[in-house]
């Protein structure tokens, strides 16, 4: 059954299925250079479906998100150790960008990590990625760390977060 959590005008966020991998994949191989398994996006869904989404208009698919929860260091807390939630890709195909779905997604997103009581979300994201970092310091992430040539082409990222207060 699909679970719809947010409508935009004419555009659904829900939960993704297994059959929504491939376009999901077809979006991620336009938008970003980096790729994964198809085994890694099967992985992704099952571990953590709360939090793997998918925008769709009219039955296309036009974004995705999908994170992965994991235990480690704070990035806010000094030797805390914590369950956080991470963003391993999210995009919208670039003729729907900047109508507020790539918001909409994050922002369910969290809702998602949250369901699952992580105490962050982080992500990396590249330098040059403005819109990116715009976007996710408009919504309460901040840049925790550079991080040094983390990108197979040699481009530095940010990692940046977000903490939840429960
Ligand atoms: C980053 C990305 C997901 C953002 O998606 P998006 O759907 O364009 O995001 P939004 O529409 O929610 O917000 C983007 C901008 O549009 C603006 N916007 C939102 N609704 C708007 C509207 N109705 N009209 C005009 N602008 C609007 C937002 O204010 C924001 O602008 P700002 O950065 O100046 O604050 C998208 O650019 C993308 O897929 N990029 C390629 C992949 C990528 O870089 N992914 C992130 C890797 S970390």
């Amino acid at each position: 059954m699909q679970v719809i959590l947010r409508q935009l005008g004419d555009c659904i966020i829900r939960r993704a299925e297994l059959s929504d991998l491939i376009p999901v994949m077809e979006i991620n191989l336009k938008t970003l250079p980096e790729h994964y398994s198809d085994y890694f996006y099967e992985s992704l869904i099952v571990e953590l479906p709360e939090a793997f989404l998918v925008a769709e208009i009219g039955g296309k698919h036009v974004g995705y998100i999908m994170c992965k929860s994991e235990y480690g260091f704070s990035n806010f807390k000094k030797l805390g150790f914590v369950k956080k939630g991470h963003v391993v890709s999210v995009a919208v195909l670039n003729e729907f960008r900047r109508k507020g779905i790539g918001k909409g997604i994050v922002e369910e997103a969290i809702n998602g990590v949250k369901i699952k009581k992580c105490d962050e979300l982080y992500l990396e994201v590249r330098y040059s990625n403005t819109d990116a970092v715009r976007l996710y310091e408009s919504m309460g992430f901040t840049i925790r760390q550079k991080l040094k040539t983390y990108y197979r082409d040699g481009e530095d990222a940010y990692m940046m977060a977000i903490e939840f207060n429960y």
